[in-house]
C-alpha cells in the first residue's frame, strides 16, 4: 500500500536520495516546534504504519503546543546500542526465538532484529586508552580476561554472522560511548536510498551523550530495547521542551570544565526533571562537542530525559562532512520556537573559581583570589583563617636556593602538581594548561626552581595528545615533567620540599601554599609545612606557579617579567577558546577517531580467530554455565487464569530492583550457588550475576536473592520464604519451583514504591520465570510498571487508601483474580481471597495500574 505521507517525500541526488520532508505539510505549527520535537515527527511520518504507529500520532505531535505532557506518542528510533552485559540476555533471546519458530517448520533465518542494533562488547574488557602505556602483564591480564569470556564471545561473534542488522563491535575497540559517538553516530542515517535524522536508545546510562553530537537518544530498560529491535516502538510521554538561550560570551580565563558545571547547575536549579532541554541562543556556537557531549552526559545530575543541541555548523565540522539533507532538521532557520520555558544563562557570569585553602567546598572566584587570601591571613583561625598579625604578614624570608637568592612570604606557592583525573581528565582543559605553557616559555617566562612542580596525566592518553600537539616539552621546561599516572601528589606522594624551602617556612611562620588540580586535598596533607592548598584548574595552576604566589591579581598585576624587563599579564599568553579547540579537534579527537577506525578495520587477534559456528540456529553448548537458551518462546501459552494464586512473597515498601535482582556476587548458600556447584564450578569460577545474565537458569534463581529482602511471611531479612502448603522455609527460587511443579500461579504482595533503582531486564524475567502472574502493591516505580507489563506480569494496585494491613490480609491466602480479556489503565479488578485466613472475609478490588 501507498505509504499514508507518500506526499512528503523528497528526493536529492536526482532522485536517488528519497527523504520525508515535514516542510511540505504546509503546517504552520512545523516551524515552531523544537527541533528535538521535530526528530519525533519525522520518525513518526516515515514509521506511519497504521499500527503501531498511527496518523493521529502525527496529529498530535504537530500539536505539540497542546499535547505536550499530556499525550502518549510511539517513537522509532534510527537504531538501537547495547552493550555488552545488557546485550546478552536480548541476544539469547533472539537466539532461543530462531529455535522456537525452527521447530514450528518456520525459517529461522526469517528471525532478526528490525532495527538495526550495534552491540559493542566493552564492558569485562576496561582498557580504554591502556595502548600508549600498555606493558607485558597488561596484555597477559587482556588474554586472560578474553579467556575467560570465550563463551559470551563465541555466542557474539555468531550473532555478529547469524542475524541481520546487528553490528558487533568487537573486545579491545573501546568503550561504548566513545565508539557510539565517534563512530557509530550519523547525524544522517543513509538506508535503503532513504536519508533519515540519526536517533537511538541504548541501555546504557551514558547514551544521553550524543545529544549533545545533535542525536535524539535516551537510555531505556532492556525489555524495552528488545522491543525496539523487534520493530516496536518505544511509547513516551509527548515532552515539555525548556529552551535554553545561551547569550554572552565566554570568560576567557574560564574552561570547559567552568562552563559544563556552571550550565548544569543552572538547569538543577531550574528544575527539568522529566523534560527535554534544547539549547538555542548566540553563546551555543561557542561551546565545541565535548563541551556539548559533556553537558548531555550529565542529564542523570539534573534529571532531565536529554539535553539536546540542534545541528549547527560546529557540530558539522567535527563530523567534517556536511549533508545536504539537513535543511529540515538544522537550526540555521530564523522563526523562534516555542519551549515551554526559556532558561536563559549567560555564559559571562560562569567565572573560574578555585577552592580552598582548607576545604575544597570553600570556592573564591579568581579574581577575588588576592583579596581573598589576604582575608584569610587576617581572620581568627578556622576553614577561611590563619590568624596572622599585620606586623608578621610582611615577613619576607631569605632563601638560598642552587645559588640564588629568593624571598618567600606569605601566599607563596612551593607546590604546583597539574593532575588530570575526574574533571580534570577533560582535554580541553589539559590543552590550555599546556598552550598557557608554550606562551609563557615564548615570553621567557619561568617557574622559580624551589617550587616544586609536577605533571600526573590521569592515563597514557593524557600524555599521547599533549606529546602529539607539542606542548610537552614547554610543560617541561616549566618544571611541569611526568612524574606518573594516577593519584600522585593528590594523595601525598611526593618527593619532600627541599630543606631550605621548608626552614625558610618554619623561620618566618608562613602561609606557604600547594596549588593543585586534583579532586580534594586536606590541610597538611601535601606537606606539613603547606598549610595553604587550593584546588585549580591546570592552566591555573600553571599561571600560579609562574606567578610564584597565590596574592595576585591577574587583572591589575603582571605574571611576570620577560628577560628583557618587559610585563607579561596573564592575558597576554592564555590561550583562546578557539585555538584550545582547534588543536582538540586536530590532535585529540581526530587521533581518537583514527585509532577507533583502525581498531575496527584490524579488530581484535583473539576475535579473529574465535571459532565460531556458521549454523542459522545457535548450536548451544548445553555444559556452558554463561549461554544458556531461556524458556521464554518453548512455553509459549495464552494467558492463564489467576485462580487459587499463592503469594511467593509478602512484601513491604521501597522493594528496590536491587533487592528482585541483584546485580552483586553469587552468595555461596545461594539456590545459583547450589546450580553452579552441581555444575562442577568452584565458587572461584562463580563469577557475577552481571556476567551470567546470558543464563536464565543462574538469573531465576538470583530473583529475590537479596539477603536485604525483607519478607513478611518469615519475619526476618533473607532470601527466603514460606512455602505456604508444606509450612516450610526454603530459598525463593526452590518454593517457586516446588509451586510451579503443583501447577500453583503465585503473586506478589507490596507496599509503596515497588520496584524502584535501575532497570535491568531480569527484573521482570526472573519474576515471571517463577512463575509470578500478578505484583498487587501501594503503588510501582513507572519503569518497573512498564517492564512487568512487558513480560505480562499483571500490575496491580491496591485501592487508594488500603494496603495489605488494612485489608487484614496475612499472606496466606489463596487469590483469585478475575482478568478479563484486555486489561486498561486504571481498570478495577476484584481479587477474591480465600483460604487459611479464617478472618477475612470479602473479596477486595484493586486497579490496573
Ligand atoms: C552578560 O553578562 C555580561 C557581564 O555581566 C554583560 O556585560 C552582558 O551584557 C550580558 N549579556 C547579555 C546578553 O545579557
Ligand atoms: C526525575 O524525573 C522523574 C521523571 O519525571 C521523576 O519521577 C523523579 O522523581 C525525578 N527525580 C528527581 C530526583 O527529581
Amino acid at each position: 500500500a501507498e505509504h499514508p505521507f507518500h506526499h512528503l517525500i523528497d528526493t536529492l541526488k536526482d532522485g536517488r536520495i528519497k527523504f520525508f520532508n515535514p516542510q511540505k505539510l504546509n503546517d504552520p505549527r512545523y516551524d515552531k516546534l523544537p527541533f528535538s520535537i521535530r526528530v519525533l515527527l519525522e520518525a513518526a511520518i516515515r514509521n506511519c504504519d497504521g499500527f503501531y504507529t498511527k496518523m493521529e500520532d502525527v496529529q498530535k505531535i504537530l500539536a505539540w503546543q497542546e499535547q505536550q505532557d499530556k499525550a502518549e506518542v510511539p517513537f522509532s528510533p534510527a537504531r538501537v546500542i547495547l552493550q555488552d552485559f545488557t546485550g546478552i540476555p536480548a541476544m539469547v533471546d533472539l537466539a532461543a526465538m530462531r529455535d522456537a519458530v525452527a521447530k514450528h517448520g518456520v525459517d529461522p533465518a526469517l528471525i532478526n532484529p528490525k532495527c538495526p542494533t550495534d552491540l559493542i562488547v566493552d564492558h569485562s574488557f576496561q582498557i580504554d586508552f591502556s595502548k600508549w602505556s600498555v606493558t607485558e602483564t597488561a596484555l597477559k591480564n587482556q588474554e586472560m580476561e578474553l579467556f575467560r569470556n570465550k563463551e559470551r564471545l563465541q555466542f557474539y561473534k555468531w550473532c555478529s554472522k547469524a542475524f541481520k542488522n546487528v553490528n558487533v563491535v568487537p573486545p579491545d575497540v573501546g568503550a561504548v560511548h566513545q565508539v557510539n559517538l565517534e563512530y557509530l553516530s550519523r547525524v544522517v542515517q543513509v538506508s535503503d536510498g532513504w536519508i533519515y535524522p540519526d536517533s537511538v536508545v541504548g541501555t546504557d546510562s551514558h547514551t544521553t551523550m550524543v545529544n549533545g553530537l545533535s542525536i535524539l537518544g535516551w537510555g531505556v530498560g532492556g525489555i524495552e530495547s528488545e522491543a525496539v529491535m523487534l520493530g516496536q516502538p518505544v511509547s513516551l510521554t509527548l515532552p515539555q521542551v525548556v529552551g535554553c538561550k545561551l547569550v554572552g560570551s565566554i570568560n576567557p580565563l574560564s574552561t570547559s570544565i567552568d562552563i559544563v558545571l556552571g550550565i548544569t547547575k543552572h538547569l538543577r536549579q531550574a528544575g527539568v526533571s522529566g523534560k527535554f532541554v534544547e539549547f538555542f541562543g548566540p553563546g551555543v556556537s561557542q561551546l565545541s562537542v565535548p563541551d556539548r557531549t559533556t553537558i548531555a552526559n550529565m542529564c542523570p545530575e539534573y534529571n532531565a530525559t536529554v539535553s539536546f543541541f540542534p545541528v549547527d555548523a560546529v557540530a558539522l565540522k567535527h563530523f567534517k562532512k556536511t549533508s545536504e539533507s539537513l535543511q529540515h532538521c538544522g537550526s540555521g532557520q530564523l522563526k523562534p520556537l516555542v519551549f515551554v520555558q526559556v532558561i536563559e544563562i549567560n555564559l559571562s557570569s560562569m567565572v573560574p573559581y578555585i577552592s580552598g585553602p582548607k576545604r575544597p567546598q570553600d570556592r573564591v572566584a579568581v579574581s577575588r583570589m588576592k583579596e581573598d587570601f589576604q582575608s584569610c591571613l587576617d581572620e581568627k583561625v578556622g576553614f577561611k583563617g590563619f590568624h596572622i598579625s599585620k606586623e608578621k604578614q610582611k615577613i619576607q624570608v631569605p632563601l638560598l636556593h642552587c645559588g640564588q637568592e629568593y624571598r618567600l612570604a606569605h601566599g607563596a606557592v612551593v607546590i604546583a602538581a597539574v593532575i588530570s583525573c575526574t574533571n580534570n581528565c577533560n582535554p580541553s582543559v589539559m590543552l590550555t594548561a599546556g598552550l598557557l605553557a608554550k606562551k609563557a616559555v615564548e615570553a621567557g617566562l619561568v617557574v622559580r626552581p624551589y617550587i616544586q612542580t609536577s605533571l600526573a596525566p590521569g592515563s597514557g592518553m593524557v600524555t599521547h595528545y599533549l606529546s602529539t600537539s607539542g606542548v610537552l616539552p614547554y610543560l617541561k621546561q616549566l618544571g611541569f615533567e611526568v612524574i606518573g599516572y594516577g593519584c600522585a601528589t593528590c594523595v601525598g606522594n611526593m618527593a619532600p620540599l627541599p630543606e631550605a624551602v621548608v626552614d625558610a617556612i618554619r623561620k618566618g611562620d608562613l602561609v606557604a601554599c600547594g596549588v593543585l588540580s586534583g579532586n580534594r586535598h586536606f590541610e597538611g596533607r601535601l606537606c606539613d609545612c603547606v598549610r595553604a592548598n587550593y584546588l585549580a584548574p591546570p592552566p591555573l595552576v600553571v599561571a600560579y606557579a609562574i606567578a610564584g604566589t597565590v596574592g595576585i591579581d591577574f587583572e591589575k598585576e603582571p605574571l611576570g617579567l620577560t628577560p628583557g624587563g618587559e610585563e607579561v599579564y596573564l592575558r597576554d599568553i592564555w590561550p583562546s577558546r578557539e585555538e584550545v579547540q582547534q588543536t582538540e579537534e586536530d590532535t585529540v579527537i581526530s587521533s581518537i577517531f583514527k585509532d577507533l577506525k583502525r581498531r575496527m578495520e584490524v579488530g581484535n587477534t583473539f576475535w579473529n580467530n574465535l571459532e565460531c559456528p556458521d549454523s542459522v540456529v545457535f548450536s548451544w553448548d548445553f555444559k556452558s554455565t554463561y549461554i544458556h537458551p531461556p524458556p521464554f518462546f518453548s512455553r509459549l501459552v495464552g494467558p492463564l487464569p489467576i485462580e487459587n494464586a499463592h503469594a511467593l512473597l509478602f512484601l513491604g515498601d521501597k522493594v528496590t530492583t536491587d533487592h528482585i535482582s541483584p546485580a552483586g556476587s553469587i552468595a555461596r548458600a545461594s539456590a545459583a550457588a547450589k546450580y553452579l556447584l552441581s555444575k562442577r564450578l568452584t565458587p572461584r569460577q562463580f563469577n557475577s550475576y552481571g556476567a551470567r545474565r546470558g543464563n536464565d537458569a543462574v538469573m531465576t534463581r538470583g530473583t529475590f536473592a537479596s539477603i536485604k529482602l525483607q519478607n513478611r511471611l518469615i519475619g526476618k531479612p533473607g532470601p527466603k520464604t514460606l512455602h505456604i502448603p508444606s509450612g516450610q522455609t526454603m530459598d525463593v527460587f526452590e518454593a517457586a519451583d516446588r509451586y510451579q511443579r503443583d501447577g500453583v500461579p503465585l503473586i506478589i504482595l507490596a507496599g509503596r514504591d515497588y520496584g524502584s533503582g535501575s532497570s535491568r531486564d531480569w527484573v521482570a524475567k526472573g519474576p515471571y520465570l517463577l512463575g509470578v502472574r500478578a505484583v498487587i502493591a501501594e503503588s510501582f516505580e513507572n519503569l518497573h510498571k512498564n517492564q512487568l507489563v512487558g513480560m505480562g506480569i499483571l500490575p496491580l494496585q491496591f485501592i487508594s487508601g488500603q494496603n495489605a494491613d488494612s485489608l487484614d490480609l496475612s499472606g496466606k491466602e489463596r487469590f483469585t483474580i478475575l482478568v478479563p480479556e484486555s486489561v486498561g489503565l486504571r481498570q478495577q479488578l476484584t481479587v477474591k481471597v480465600g483460604g487459611s485466613a479464617p478472618n477475612h472475609s470479602g473479596p477486595f478490588t484493586s486497579e490496573a495500574f
